[in-house]
């Protein structure tokens, strides 16, 4: 205690003294591109929407030379007249499909083509627009030859306006490029690097990432139709004032009135209004609000309201209103319409608690990967269905997005089944930083934000998974990560998964930095930089293998370190083991299935003492199913350590996490008990108080 005292002064001292010679920041300039519009595509009574999924025309470039389809003009007609084609599905990971390594490991750009009619109908008083889901990494698309939009980082939606390069009456065709190559200025990053083969040198992708990198077009591709003068964005904030009286703050975003080339018909901007209607799940309007001058902004007031529960913390979990928006001209023309899901909440935190809807809140979660058989990353509903009731099977309440954002679908469901997201940027073992690299994952964050801001599910912000804070580098910039996050959204606590030592971190540190003039003043004003930390730590997997015995007090130790320099709260975001299915061992040893309950239970034991602190506020097991890495010989097929196996079937640690979530969500907010999470064996009341003489 006293040696942790002296260090502690020690660092205090090593603090103060930093900041007199740092310069304070005076960068402002985020130099970030906003994104605009990305409205999930919803059909209405002024909108239209087709999906482009299916079967795709698919052709690779050759190894070594991601420029042949450029300098062999492959967009500019149909592919297979050009190259020997195959086809894809859309949306999947291509890797998995084929039995060629070179498609599975291939490095560089593929090519994706389809034709689509759009019909005469589409070119009156519409725009159409062309949006992807997500294309991993980068993607170029032309239509009919042109190049019409680029967008760089996987798994977040892109879209562009095609009304002027469609063929209305007749056949399109759309060619995209996609490129899967990681650089040290990609997020994630990656590095390409020259090694001798049988056949010459030739490029290797390395990542130090823990999951494979999966290329294609991941999530559906729509085409869709807006009016002329359209509603482009929204953007809400709820917050309840007092227990039934809720209130969704709302800025909803025109576009479409300017540099038409027949401005003739467009309205008049002092002409729109809007009209917005709350409708309760069975239906009845419950609140309703006029805007009649941009910019539309206002604050629906909702009586009664019914708020947006987690899992488990309340019998009608997951709450959902509908927002209906209508854009009006001259007071009676309805131009747009636009329906949006909103749950409505409150979320608060102070220096030790999180709290939705003035609950202090405990979350029983999973990490997980958007991976399967075959499809890889590719969106699929099924797997969605499964997962999501796997996750309340568990009694589970929330996962993170390790290490990506997931897709809108998924974002869609966590909201429908009351599952708290952490939602993690794609930024993961963050190194090597330089500028670029910094602009790149500030738009990754930007992009994620502006997606996913409106969904009530999301509780937090994750700016990275385990980057190298240890680096002095990490400091000035993960300070401007912060900050720019901050300037994005003020409504919800940042957070980082951590694994660096704790005496080692600049993360956590870094903007006491900024805000400490003296020792004393230092005291006042710790831990201004991430709202929650998260850390994680294999204690008897990657340190101590098989040591069940190693892990109880060094957790206890550790989240009691992180919070006594930073008094912030706490979550264990990873732990765990690999397990393959089917391996017994008695005793327990490792990789057995025993051996990830028993090193789970032992994890248990440590969370129950942290519990009694109230500033240790969750547990998050990985992973929740076992998923595809990179090839390396500690990996058997992959990362064994789900819960779940890869086909998403219970290993045994599964009952055991499932028996203390529900324990936990009893405890906590005393939900009902399904009648088989404690299987009937014996009645332990009886023989403890000797009622069984028979025996
Ligand atoms: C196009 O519009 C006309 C007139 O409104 C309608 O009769 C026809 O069914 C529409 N065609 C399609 C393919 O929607
Ligand atoms: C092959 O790569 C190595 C680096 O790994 C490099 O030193 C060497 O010059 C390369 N050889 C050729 C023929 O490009
Ligand atoms: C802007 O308006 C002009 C004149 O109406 C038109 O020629 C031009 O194509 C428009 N630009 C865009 C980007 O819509
Ligand atoms: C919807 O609101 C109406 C009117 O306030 C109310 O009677 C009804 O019970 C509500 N329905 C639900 C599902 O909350
Ligand atoms: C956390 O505590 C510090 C002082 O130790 C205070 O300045 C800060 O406002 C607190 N944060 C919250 C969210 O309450
Ligand atoms: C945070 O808020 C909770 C609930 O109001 C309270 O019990 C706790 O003491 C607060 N913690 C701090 C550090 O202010
Ligand atoms: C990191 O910063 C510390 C304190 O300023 C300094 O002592 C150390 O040499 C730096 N490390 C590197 C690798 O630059």
């Amino acid at each position: 205690m006293f040696k942790l005292l002296i260090c502690y002064l020690l660092l205090l001292l090593l603090l103060a003294q930093k900041t007199f010679t740092e310069k304070p920041t005076t960068d402002q300039q985020h130099n970030v591109k906003n994104t605009k519009g990305l409205l999930y595509p919803r059909e209405s009574e002024t909108r239209e929407v087709r999906s482009l999924d299916g079967l795709w025309s698919f052709v690779k470039s050759e190894i070594e030379d991601p420029e042949q389809g450029f300098r062999e003009l492959w967009y500019k007609q149909e592919l297979h007249k050009i190259i020997t084609i195959t086809t894809v599905p859309v949306p999947a990971s291509y890797n998995d499909l084929f039995v060629e390594t070179t498609i599975r490991d291939h490095i560089g750009t593929v090519w994706y083509e389809r034709k689509f009619f759009v019909s005469r109908n589409w070119t009156v008083d519409k725009r159409v627009w062309l949006r992807f889901g997500s294309v991993h990494y980068s993607a170029i698309v032309w239509l009919n030859g042109k190049e019409i939009i680029r967008h760089e980082i996987g798994h977040l939606p892109f879209e562009v306006e095609v009304t002027s390069f469609i063929k209305f009456g007749s056949e399109n065709r759309v060619t995209i490029m996609c490129d899967n190559r990681l650089l040290l200025t990609t997020i994630p990053q990656g590095e390409l690097v020259q090694q001798p083969s049988d056949k010459g040198n030739r490029t290797v992708q390395t990542y130090t990432f823990d999951f494979y990198n999966y290329a294609g077009i991941h999530r559906s591709v729509h085409l869709y139709t807006t009016p002329l003068v359209y509603i482009e964005d929204v953007k809400i904030i709820t917050d309840l004032l007092t227990e039934n009286r809720g209130i969704i703050k709302y800025e909803i975003f025109i576009a479409g009135l300017e540099n038409e080339s027949n401005d003739a018909l467009l309205p008049d901007s002092d002409s729109l209004s809007l009209h917005l209607q709350l409708r309760n799940k069975s239906g009845d309007i419950v609140a309703n609000d006029f805007c009649k001058t941009m910019p539309f902004s206002g604050t629906l007031l909702v009586l009664d309201v019914h708020p947006w529960w987690p899992y488990l913390m309340d019998p009608d979990y997951g709450y959902l209103y509908t927002l209906e928006i209508y854009l009006h001209a001259g007071g009676k023309d309805l131009l747009d319409v636009y329906r949006l899901k909103v749950g409505i909440r409150s979320l608060k935190w102070n220096n030790s608690t999180l709290m939705i809807n003035g609950r202090p809140i405990y979350l029983r979660g999973l990490g997980k990967h958007e991976d399967s058989d075959l499809k890889g990353k590719g969106l699929d509903y099924a797997l969605l269905t499964r997962d999501f009731n796997l996750l309340k099977w568990l009694g589970a309440n929330a996962y993170r997005t390790s290490h990506y954002p997931y897709s809108e679908e998924s974002m869609q469901m966590a909201d429908e089944h009351g599952i708290m997201v952490i939602d993690e940027c794609s930024s993961v073992n963050t190194d090597h930083f330089s500028a670029e690299l910094l602009v790149n994952h500030k738009s990754s964050l930007e992009q994620l934000i502006h997606r996913d801001r409106n969904h009530a599910s999301v509780i937090m912000w994750s700016i990275a998974n385990e980057p190298r804070t240890a680096k002095n580098q990490s400091e000035p910039y993960f300070r401007e990560i912060v900050d720019y996050v901050k300037h994005l959204d003020k409504t919800r606590p940042i957070t980082a998964a951590i694994n660096v030592d704790i005496t080692k971190d600049k993360l956590v540190r870094s903007v006491l930095l900024r805000v400490v003039k003296s020792p004393l003043n230092f005291v006042l004003l710790k831990g201004q930089f991430l709202d929650v930390i998260c850390f994680n730590r294999y204690n008897a997997w990657y340190h101590n293998a098989g040591q069940l015995d190693m892990i109880t007090n060094v957790v206890i130790d550790e989240a009691y370190a992180w919070n006594k320099v930073y008094k912030k709260p706490i979550i264990m975001t990873e732990y765990g083991a690999d397990t393959l299915e089917g391996l017994h061992f008695l005793p327990t040893y490792i990789w057995s299935e025993e051996y990830q309950a028993a090193l789970f239970s032992k994890h248990f034991k440590a969370f129950d003492f942290l519990r009694l602190q109230d500033w240790f506020i969750g547990e998050f097991v990985w992973n929740f199913a076992d998923f595809k890495t990179e090839q390396t010989y500690t990996r058997v097929g992959g990362n064994k350590k789900g819960v779940f196996t890869r086909s998403r079937q219970p290993k045994a640690a599964a009952y055991v996490l499932r028996q203390r979530y529900f324990a936990l969500a009893y405890e906590l907010d005393r939900c009902p008990m399904p009648h088989d999470v404690f299987q009937y064996v014996v009645s332990w009341r009886d023989i403890t108080l000797g009622r069984r003489d028979e025996l």
